[in-house]
């Protein structure tokens, strides 16, 4: 065992997985550039009051937090999550609004690690600041779910929920507590100590003895305005009519304290109950007020690049590729030709590879194999004598043949198209 392994919940990602995670984030921000969001990258520290702010009775800001008090005696944290660096930048910078933004990279969040559970996940994400429209929650639902199709997975469905205007959800989260409280020695031990200090996540619980209790609680719609009913009618509407399939779970009270009106998550067929969430999200229309800012409506998702690809590996599909090259350079010399040739080849913008250390025509002709080219050059003291290369076909029964030198490029060029 080696003396230095990564932390619990710490990965390395490896080729050709890391690959994958690549083309995962390209064709994220190929689809929401295409949609007007620009790229925003926030630091991966925050002063650990924004991220208070998120709610002060979450898992996530109590007890999972990385924070720590850095050299200049600033409380800072390594960020769990992204919505509350947006809501600092957009308060620190104020942008135009709409302002709408898409974001990729790691968060950290001290959970005890579990297959598609770890410490440091990636997300990417959307948020949408400056606009109430409930067109937009469809938007970014719609986006989301895209992405997830274009992936290829086929086993998602998505739960929908509105947790109404604030004064909804207060007067909602009075009825839970009160009906909590007057059935609490049937709530575990677990469920009591969370009811002290949210009761809205008692429904979260996933134990068996709690079920009954919440299957019997008050339910968020008898408590929504007008104004809220009309939103959430409106959205489920337009997801009818995009052809967006969809469940409304009025359990989903999400894991953040922020949530106002629309919450949604894209539940995996495949996963763990406990970490069967692929991406979340909803409207959080306080939160840049609460970070010091002006009243601003705000929504968006973040879907977890960790736990979706565990998803994709159980259906399948989106699975990794090895980063292969066109072309392996093949010098039996000693490596000079095998410089100049890949040089030559690179700079022209085709992708190529070699072997070093001046190693058996055998023993390179495998790592041209290995490599995935298309083609090897072989370049042997002939060749270098008579100005010369010899190109092989590595995937097909086609047999070499001799180029000069000075054809090498355009035919290797020609070759590949
Ligand atoms: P969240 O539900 O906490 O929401 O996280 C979103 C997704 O990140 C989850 O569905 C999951 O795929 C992934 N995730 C979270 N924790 C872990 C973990 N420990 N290990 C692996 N994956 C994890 C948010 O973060 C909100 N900021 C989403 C949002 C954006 N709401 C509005 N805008």
């Amino acid at each position: 065992m080696p003396e230095f392994q990564t932390s619990p919940g710490m990965r390395d990602i490896l080729p050709p997985e890391s690959g994958r995670w690549r083309r995962f984030v390209g064709i994220f921000s190929d689809a929401v550039t295409a949609a007007g969001y620009g790229q925003i990258i926030p630091p991966l520290l925050e002063d650990v009051g924004v991220f208070h702010r998120v709610g002060e009775a979450t898992d996530v800001v109590t007890k999972e937090m990385y924070d720590f008090v850095d050299k200049g005696d600033r409380h800072i944290a390594l960020r769990p999550e992204q919505t509350a660096s947006v809501c600092r930048a957009f308060v620190q910078h104020s942008p135009a609004t709409p302002w709408k933004v898409w974001y990729a990279g790691p968060n950290f969040r001290y959970e005890r690690p579990q297959r598609g559970r770890f410490r440091q996940f990636d997300q990417v994400g959307i948020e949408v600041l400056g606009v109430e429209d409930p067109y937009v929650d469809i938007e970014v639902i719609a986006l989301a779910w895209d992405f997830l199709a274009k992936l290829g997975l086929l086993q998602i469905s998505l739960h929908l929920n509105s947790l109404g205007e604030p004064s909804d959800r207060e007067r909602y989260m009075q009825a839970l507590k009160d009906y909590f409280s007057n059935n609490l020695e049937h709530l575990s031990q677990a469920s009591q100590a969370t009811l002290t200090k949210n009761p809205l996540r008692v429904l979260d619980s996933k134990r068996p003895e709690d079920q009954q209790i919440i299957d019997g609680a008050p339910r968020i719609s008898q408590f929504y305005s007008a104004e809220a009913k009309a939103h959430f009618d409106t959205v489920q509407v337009g997801l009818r009519e995009l052809g967006i399939a969809f469940v409304i779970n009025e359990k989903l009270v999400r894991g953040l304290d922020y949530y106002r009106h629309t919450t949604f998550e894209f539940v995996g067929g495949t996963m763990d109950s406990a970490q069967n969430a692929l991406g979340g999200g909803g409207r959080y229309d306080g939160l840049v007020e609460a970070l010091g800012g002006p009243a601003t409506a705000g929504v968006g998702f973040a879907i977890g690049l960790d736990r979706t690809l565990l998803a994709c590996d159980d259906e399948g599909v989106f699975l990794p590729v090895p980063d292969d090259v066109s072309v392996f350079v093949v010098d039996i010399t000693g490596g000079r030709q095998a410089m100049l040739i890949t040089h030559e080849l690179r700079s022209a913008g085709i992708s190529a590879d070699r072997a070093y250390q001046g190693r058996s025509i055998k023993s390179q002709m495998k790592s041209a194999d290995r490599s995935g080219a298309v083609l090897a050059i072989i370049i042997g003291s002939d060749e270098v004598d008579s100005s010369t290369a010899i190109i092989r076909p590595l995937r097909s029964d086609q047999e070499q043949y001799t180029v000069s030198r000075k054809d090498l490029l355009p035919t290797i060029t020609k070759a590949l198209s």
